[in-house]
């Protein structure tokens, strides 16, 4: 559907929850009633960056540091197959302890497996992207935060604004499926500019997008900046998925963190995928980007079990595919 910036403005200023449903309809006709499961590796919390809003950034003393040998990485990627997972997702804050030769092995390893492979370890040379999709990287998220410029320079300290975007295009011309996304309810963040990144989001040509609430994370510059950015979130996400019938959107961690339904309302809001976490033990609860992550006391094999049961509880099915967007790779 196209729609104007006004357009898009007005239907994020709205009161008007017929938004919601209409998103469930653009996504039921593109892509029916499966969803995808993507089990999420969060495998070091080391971050050389600084950005203001996140738990993990650099200066954040109070954050417990790990970070998983290539080894341990491979055994959670095995056990996410056992699972059934189709995907994993190998996060990290930006750690250059991950040497392109570590990354290669972790990632040729995994491949053996016969796992799509999302990754989501930030900012690098076009030359590190080409190297991660030949060791068998299939997907890379990374979102653009905000396309507002000013606020993206205030809120990433010794980053820029225009390199964030040549990764994108980088990773598209790599011939990746390429997810970015947006965080909703930043300090000075206006819906003009959030309108901007849904536009944003059409340009680039993203396979996947993640639109995740701004929680106020403590130890951080933004530590008081607390508020629920929820229904917003979801406003953006619907319309988001108006624009972009067919691409995968996921129902956010995040949103599940600020509304104990959350990700099952974002499921019949427009998403069409779930990511949950398959790290063990502490490791969960050290990676905290944010207070009040769902899930920390919680083993994998609980969370695949417990969100089979709630996706099928609203008529819905996990799929049995890799769930990529472009249909010919399944
Ligand atoms: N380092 C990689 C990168 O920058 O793309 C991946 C890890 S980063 C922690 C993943 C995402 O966490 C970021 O893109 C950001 O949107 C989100 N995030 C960080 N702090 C957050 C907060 N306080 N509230 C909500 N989301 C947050
Ligand atoms: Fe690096 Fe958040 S500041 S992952």
């Amino acid at each position: 559907m196209e729609l104007t910036k006004d357009k898009i403005i007005e239907l994020l200023s709205s009161k008007d929850d017929s938004l919601f449903k209409m998103a469930d309809k653009v996504r039921k006709e593109a892509l029916g009633d499966e969803i995808h499961l993507r089990g999420l590796i969060e495998f070091s919390d080391y971050c050389k960056q600084n950005c203001l809003y996140c738990g993990i950034r650099r200066d954040n003393k109070d954050c417990t540091r790990y970070r998983l040998e290539p080894d341990a990485i491979i055994d959670l990627a095995k056990k996410a197959q056992g699972y059934g997972y189709k995907t994993v997702v190998l996060q990290s804050g930006e750690d250059p302890y991950y040497t392109v030769e570590k990354l290669e092995y972790i990632l040729s390893e995994i491949k053996k497996l016969d796992l799509a492979i999302t990754l989501s370890i930030g900012e690098k040379t076009m030359e590190d992207y080409a190297a991660y999709k030949k060791a068998g990287a299939d997907r890379f998220l990374i979102r653009i935060e905000t396309t507002d410029k000013d606020l993206y320079q205030r809120l990433h300290p010794n980053m820029d604004f225009d390199n964030r975007v040549r990764c994108l295009r980088d990773l598209k011309t790599l011939d990746y499926e390429v997810g970015t996304g947006c965080l909703v309810g930043l300090p000075e963040q206006t819906i003009e500019s959030l309108a901007g990144d849904i536009l944003f989001f059409k340009e680039i040509n993203a396979d996947m997008i993640g639109i995740g609430p701004f929680i106020a994370s403590p130890n951080t510059p933004l530590a008081d900046e607390k508020r629920n950015n929820f229904d917003l979130a979801l406003r953006v996400m619907a319309v988001t998925r108006l624009i972009l019938p067919d691409i995968n959107i996921p129902a956010t961690t995040a949103m599940e963190t600020l509304h104990p339904n959350g990700r099952i309302i974002a499921l019949q809001s427009g998403a069409n995928v779930v990511m949950p976490n398959v790290t063990e033990g502490d490791y969960r609860k050290f990676y905290a980007l944010y207070p009040g992550k769902i899930c920390v006391n919680d083993t994998p094999a609980k969370c695949v079990g417990c969100i089979t049961g709630k996706i099928n509880s609203i008529g819905r099915h996990v799929s049995k595919t890799k769930g990529f967007h472009n249909k010919a790779k399944n």
